[in-house]
């Protein structure tokens, strides 16, 4: 478990799932099974449309709820896309930026996602920045290089007081939604790498503050030993956040 000077963030993202009705259903189950475990911060990051639905159910309970990207202009013609001060304008705190699925599937770039964290920073929300290694990277054993790399050019002109706003996560591509999951002594030691990178970049003081998840088919069976190591400060969780009882053992698991 993490160290008292960082948070333990347990975070569920519930990508294209999810109708309005349905996320006010799942909310009100969950709601009172998390009561009171305020160990960790709890956060479900939800389609766009759903956003206000989750916020309205979950208003008055330990749980927040955040968004699954953002623009970085604050508006114009962007087809498709939603600026954080849109998202402020509804009260969300949270967004995910740079996750796997917009890398693969919808073109998103270093560059892009580190916009968009600048732009989300700036807005004040706070960024759950997601990377991590593909499995030929892992198999060529330069996993460290890309997680370096991907810290390094993400958060570029991210000063130390915006870093403060960042929960960064750890996820390794070839664990996303396939039941493999990082052995904990893999995502030990890659959150680690992510530390020391942040070190380089920050001081070693502002490092041992970020809090740094794993994702990556994390589940109810194997968090408790993911989340036991040092520097494995929670998880963000895709499938899992979809069942109220196996997001609940994850929280538990983080107690
Ligand atoms: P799974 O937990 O379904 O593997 O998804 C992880 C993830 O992508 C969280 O962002």
């Amino acid at each position: 478990m993490n160290p008292a000077n960082r948070r333990t963030v347990i975070a569920g993202n519930w990508k294209m799932n999810f109708t309005p009705d349905e996320a006010t259903a799942f909310i009100n189950e969950i709601k009172p099974m998390v009561a009171g475990k305020d160990n960790c911060d709890i956060i479900f990051c939800a389609p766009y449309v759903t956003i206000d639905a989750a916020m309205k159910a979950a208003a008055g309970s330990n749980i927040k709820i955040g968004a699954e990207n953002v623009h970085y202009e604050e508006k114009g013609a962007f087809t498709g896309e939603v600026s954080a001060k849109m998202l402020k304008a509804i009260g969300v705190e949270y967004v995910i930026i740079g996750h796997s699925e917009r890398r693969q599937y919808f073109g998103e770039t270093d560059t892009t996602v580190n916009l968009r964290t600048k732009a989300a920073l700036a807005n004040g929300m706070k960024v759950i920045l997601c990377l991590g290694e593909v499995k030929e990277q892992r198999l060529a054993g330069i996993t460290n290089e890309v997680v370096a790399m991907q810290t390094k050019l993400d958060l570029a002109d991210v000063d130390a007081e915006a870093l403060k706003n960042v929960i960064i996560a750890y996820e390794p591509v070839w664990a996303i939604g396939t039941g493999l999951t990082a052995t904990p002594e893999q995502a030990e030691e890659t959150c680690g790498e992510i530390r020391k990178v942040l070190a380089d970049m920050y001081g070693a003081d502002v490092a041992e503050t970020v809090t740094i998840q794993y994702g990556g088919s994390m589940n109810d069976a194997n968090a408790a030993e993911l989340l036991a190591k040092p520097n494995v400060d929670g998880g963000l969780i895709g499938g899992a956040s979809l069942v109220a009882s196996k997001f609940t053992a994850i929280v538990d698991a983080a107690q």
